[in-house]
């Protein structure tokens, strides 16, 4: 089973083309909700210099739609050839994408119905080679899906970066399990080999690509994300004032911008010690017992120093949650192969915030680590690498050109992300200083050699 609800055949064209559409038809629904819950005016505004105006990201979804649906699998020619560059995300920084000629709302939703209708025409008729590496198993469709998905929690940013009052609501995510305070603070990962990335998930994109081994020395890792509780001690303990837990480009951040605590966070009255935040246009009190959000990894980072600790690094973190010692095997994700259910973890935007640490029991990994999918992004220790034996495909802009030392990896998927965009193998990645995106971390350390 499925977030869907229903099950599929991944060797039947006929049930492949079904989730092709299902997941096409799901990221059209949340794109409509984005786009349709603010005034007009609302979606060609740039509610922050970090963002899009949310009309361009919906734009944006048709054009690689178009171009790889429709022209790449379909061969269809441009439909409106003159879009392609002001949609190009590499030719235009966000920031001055609110100059462009851009497609007014109602042109832009008109622009992505009519690609949609023929995409799923092009579903429809095209025989799903096996020989093709873009047919294969509806790869492109899955991957416009995930791309179309991974825009829905950029315009869900951009929604929590507006100001004036909430445009979304939503139900609130589970509590914790009654187990919560018994659980270990940390779990023992024993050292030896295992199978990091894939080469069997159909839909993963080329940065999760190909399955190798990776031996780790032993480690422990935290059973839980950090809580606001946790970071608060840091922050009440003076962290954003003492350089030595501080990377020297953090410390930097730190000093040119005064940061004191986490993005959207601010002091109550004058307070000291009690936090409000701003979460999609409320205010509210800093809630304790959830996974720390807004932080950037040299926050990250210098919370783990002060801890005595470190982040872990992104092997330790796909190990800790594929790795089942009992068979030596990797997992789809952390409770099994099965698809996400919402018993499993948050995600999908189903809900607005994480949960409190200690929930999802049932997505708890072999060993017992928990939430490590959903509710918030993980920051890890590691740069944003290929794995040995990385071919880009189908374009080396997706990834490729992002490797290097400038970018950190991110793991696990946070409540703003669809399934179809998040499994045990995904890699996100963004520079250290990001802070609006929906991002905390959990802790490591070296085991003893015993
Ligand atoms: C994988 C989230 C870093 O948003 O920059 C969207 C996803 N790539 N369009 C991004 C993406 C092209 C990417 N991240
Ligand atoms: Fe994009």
């Amino acid at each position: 089973m499925t977030a869907t609800g229903r099950e599929y055949d991944g060797t039947d064209p006929g049930a492949l083309r079904q989730r092709a559409a299902d997941v096409l038809l799901a990221a059209r629904e949340r794109t409509a909700v984005l786009t349709g819950c603010v005034p007009d005016p609302e979606l060609t505004a740039q509610h922050s210099p970090l963002m899009s105006p949310l009309v361009w990201d919906l734009a944006h979804i048709g054009n690689q739609e178009e171009l790889w649906l429709l022209r790449a699998v379909g061969g269809h020619a441009a439909l409106r050839p003159e879009l392609d560059s002001v949609y190009d995300a590499f030719e235009h920084p966000r920031a001055a994408r609110p100059s462009l000629p851009l497609l007014s709302p109602k042109e832009a939703r008109g622009y992505v119905t009519d690609v949609r209708g023929r995409a799923l025409d092009v579903l429809d008729r095209t025989p799903l080679d096996d020989r093709e590496p873009l047919l294969r198993a509806s790869f492109a469709f899955g991957m416009i899906a995930q791309h179309e998905q991974q825009h829905d929690e950029t315009m869900l940013i951009t929604h929590q970066l507006r100001s004036g009052p909430a445009a979304l609501t939503a139900p609130e995510p589970p509590p914790a399990a009654p187990d919560t305070p018994a659980l270990p603070v940390e779990v023992l990962v024993e050292g030896g080999p295992f199978t990091m990335g894939t080469s069997a998930e159909p839909w993963a994109l080329d940065n999760e690509r190909p399955a190798h081994e990776r031996v780790l020395p032993s480690y422990f890792i935290d059973t839980l994300p950090v809580s606001n509780r946790a970071y608060q001690h840091f922050v009440d303990d003076g962290g954003y004032r003492e350089p030595r837990w501080w990377h020297p480009e953090g410390w930097a951040q730190v000093r040119r911008h005064d940061l004191a605590a986490p993005l959207f966070w601010r002091r109550e009255g004058r307070s000291d010690t009690a936090w409000l935040r701003r979460r999609f246009g409320v205010v509210e009190p800093v809630p304790p017992d959830e996974p720390v959000l807004h932080v950037g990894w040299y926050e990250a980072a210098a919370y783990a120093a002060w801890a005595g600790r470190r982040l872990p690094t992104e092997a330790e973190w796909e190990k800790a949650a594929r790795h089942d010692p009992a068979t030596g095997r990797s997992r789809r994700y952390p409770w099994g192969d099965a698809d996400p259910t919402p018993e499993h973890a948050n995600l999908g935007q189903r809900h607005l915030r994480p949960a409190p640490v200690g929930a999802y029991p049932r997505g708890a990994s072999p060993l017992g680590v928990r939430q490590l999918i959903g509710d918030v992004w993980e920051w890890t220790a590691s740069d944003f690498l290929p794995y040995p034996g990385f071919r880009a495909f189908p374009y080396r802009e997706y990834s490729e050109v992002f490797f290097g030392g400038s970018y950190k990896v991110l793991r696990g998927g946070s409540f703003g992300v669809d399934p179809v965009a998040c499994r045990g193998t995904f890699r996100n990645w963004d520079l250290p200083v990001r802070r609006q995106i929906f991002s905390g971390f959990r802790t490591a350390r070296d085991a003893e050699p015993c």
